[in-house]
């Protein structure tokens, strides 16, 4: 080959069209670069705000303003159309799904009542409607405390600035219906002034700080994930106060949590039918995650539940969080190659393994607590089934810590695996010391599986007056909730958003 010099030597033209095509694409390179930076400043402009907001602004509509791409994809939260094998944007009664559920929960208020979740649109509605917050006919009324209201809304954060974060948990859940109000949104997540993410929950700061270590030094890409464990991570109410705290302080996994709540002596509540101290697992999305390959390849939540978008030359954060299987393009396809149902199906397959051992170590628990009170019914001591009771407590924790993230089965199969298995050991070895202890009280007969083939049966089997629950529900929703809206729009009506 022939050198450039040798080439131009020979024919000296050649040297002219080489500078010249060096001057064009230098020239289209200089408008690309400018047409880039244009594109940036018009994507900065477009955030520009329009309206200065308050830092605790609750209403969504009034940020939305200053923020409509993100506004209108974030109302699509109230889209429910799309269903998935297993979750979709639409609630499932997983009671009727699942009646074991029932007896699971016996005594503890979600044997009334629980679905799979929607939308952020929703928070505020679901939470009113669900029969576990009871019918308050005052404000007085209730067992639920106004910690409940914690991860519904950004009249939250606006109440605990008013108030004060241990006043705010302080006091029945019904006190504060009228001033919670506005669903899941802007400023749950976002700093008014920098539109920042932020952290407007003390229990995830507090939790943290325990650990001795410092949110506020976390990365963006963390930062894309802590917005998010603000609510979905487990939890518990502390003490009298019912202060919102993280058991996390030996470790996130089932076993440090577990053994975190074992040093408190801590149970949500005493099981019906075997009396069993209970815990009740929230929703560990965030803990789990985190030890599932995506976690430990560092992805974040907003990578698969808000992707980018474009839209006219400005990129942005889709702001409809939802099952990434009803939006695989943008979402799994950004990282890999296979296509669509590939992918869907690999979500899939590792679903129906975890539920598949799920059930079994659903119907072991409820062996085990049908057979622990055939055992008291007999007779047995407290002595005798205190070792029973530990390992019910642990099993069906086990079960449980796995169950209430309804992602936990892909985001992390084989801790979703492990925590079942051991799920299963804890009841088998439960039911292995109740069979003894019922040979020595005179029971030798196989204790009979309840007929709970349907949720009315099983609510029926564990004592539960449904008509009543219900008939008592909607007498609260009727007269109730219009007066708290009424009372919350005369508030709102009358402050402007800057005095907040
Ligand atoms: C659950 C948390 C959450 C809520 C609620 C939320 N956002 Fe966001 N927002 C995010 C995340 C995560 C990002 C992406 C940030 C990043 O990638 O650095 C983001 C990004 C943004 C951005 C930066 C530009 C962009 O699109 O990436 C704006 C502006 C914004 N959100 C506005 C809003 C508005 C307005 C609302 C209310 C209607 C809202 N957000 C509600 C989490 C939230
Ligand atoms: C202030 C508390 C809060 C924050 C912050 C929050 N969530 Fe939620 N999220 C909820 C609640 C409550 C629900 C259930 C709403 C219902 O069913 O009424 C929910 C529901 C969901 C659902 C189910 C949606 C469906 O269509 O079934 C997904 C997915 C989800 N959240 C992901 C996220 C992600 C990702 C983030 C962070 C970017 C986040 N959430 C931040 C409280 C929160
Ligand atoms: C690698 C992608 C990916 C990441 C990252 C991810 N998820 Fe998921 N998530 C999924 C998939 C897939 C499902 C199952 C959806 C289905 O079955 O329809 C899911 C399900 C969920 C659900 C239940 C959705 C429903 O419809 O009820 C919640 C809640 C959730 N994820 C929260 C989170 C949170 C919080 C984080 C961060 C700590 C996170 N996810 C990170 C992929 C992801
Ligand atoms: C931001 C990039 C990114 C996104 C988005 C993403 N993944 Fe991944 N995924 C990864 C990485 C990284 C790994 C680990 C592979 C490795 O390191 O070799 C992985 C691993 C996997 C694996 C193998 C996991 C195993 O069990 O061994 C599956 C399956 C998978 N992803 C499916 C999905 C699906 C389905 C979605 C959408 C819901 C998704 N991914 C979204 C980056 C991503």
């Amino acid at each position: 080959m022939k050198s450039i010099t040798q080439i131009i030597k020979e024919k000296p033209y050649m040297g002219w069209l080489l500078f010249f095509a060096t001057v064009i694409i230098v020239f289209l390179l200089g408008l690309l670069a400018s047409s880039i930076i244009e594109r940036r400043a018009e994507a900065i402009y477009a955030y520009k705000p329009s309206k200065i907001i308050s830092q605790w602004e609750p209403r969504n509509d009034i940020w939305g303003g200053n923020f409509q791409r993100e506004y209108e994809t974030y109302l699509k939260t109230a889209d429910t159309s799309f269903r998935s094998m297993y979750n979709g944007n639409a609630q499932i009664d997983m009671l009727e799904l699942d009646p074991k559920l029932v007896v699971l929960w016996a005594g503890y208020p979600f044997s009334k009542d629980y679905s799979q979740p929607r939308g952020h649109f929703y928070a505020i509605d679901d939470i009113r409607n669900t029969l576990r917050t009871e019918a308050p006919m005052d404000s007085k009324a209730g067992k639920m405390p106004n910690t409940c209201w914690t991860c519904k809304s950004p009249d939250v954060p606006r109440m605990m600035n008013k108030e004060g974060i241990s006043m705010f948990y302080k006091g029945n859940w019904a006190s504060k219906g009228h001033e919670i109000v506005n669903f899941i949104g802007c400023a749950d997540c976002h700093d008014a002034k920098t539109m920042n993410l932020r952290i407007s929950r003390p229990a995830l700061i507090e939790a943290f700080e325990r650990q001795g270590k410092d949110i506020t030094k976390s990365t963006q890409q963390e930062m894309r994930s802590l917005v998010c464990a603000q609510c979905h991570v487990e939890y518990y109410f502390k003490g009298d106060g019912k202060y919102l705290t993280f058991p996390w302080d030996k470790g996130t996994d089932v076993d440090s949590v577990e053994s975190y709540y074992d040093s408190y002596d801590f149970s949500d509540w005493k099981h019906g039918l075997s009396r069993a101290p209970m815990l009740k697992a929230q929703h560990p999305d965030f803990e789990i995650f985190k030890m599932g390959i995506h976690g430990q390849r560092g992805l974040a939540c907003a990578d698969c539940h808000m992707p980018y978008r474009s839209e006219g030359g400005v990129k942005f954060t889709d702001h409809h969080i939802q099952s990434p299987l009803n939006n695989i393009a943008n979402t799994c396809q950004v990282c890999h190659r296979e296509s669509e149902e590939t992918l869907r199906n690999n979500v899939y397959e590792r679903q129906k393994k975890v539920s598949f051992i799920r059930d079994k170590a659903e119907e072991f628990l409820v062996r085990a607590h049908v057979e622990a009170k055939a055992a008291w019914d007999a007779g047995a001591s407290e002595t005798e089934m205190k070792p029973v009771l530990t390992l019910i407590r642990h099993a069906q924790w086990r079960w449980d810590y796995t169950a209430a993230g309804h992602g936990n089965a892909f985001h992390a199969p084989l801790e979703s695996m492990k925590m079942l298995s051991t799920s299963m050991e804890k009841s088998q070895e439960a039911r292995l010391l109740l069979s003894r202890i019922l040979a020595s009280h005179g029971v030798t007969k196989v204790i009979d599986y309840p007929d709970i083939s349907t949720k009315a049966k099983a609510q029926k089997y564990i004592g539960l007056d449904m008509e009543k629950l219900i008939k008592e529900k909607q007498e609260f929703k009727n007269k109730v909730i219009p007066e708290w809206i009424k009372k919350a729009k005369i508030r709102e009506d009358k402050y402007s958003s800057e005095k907040l």
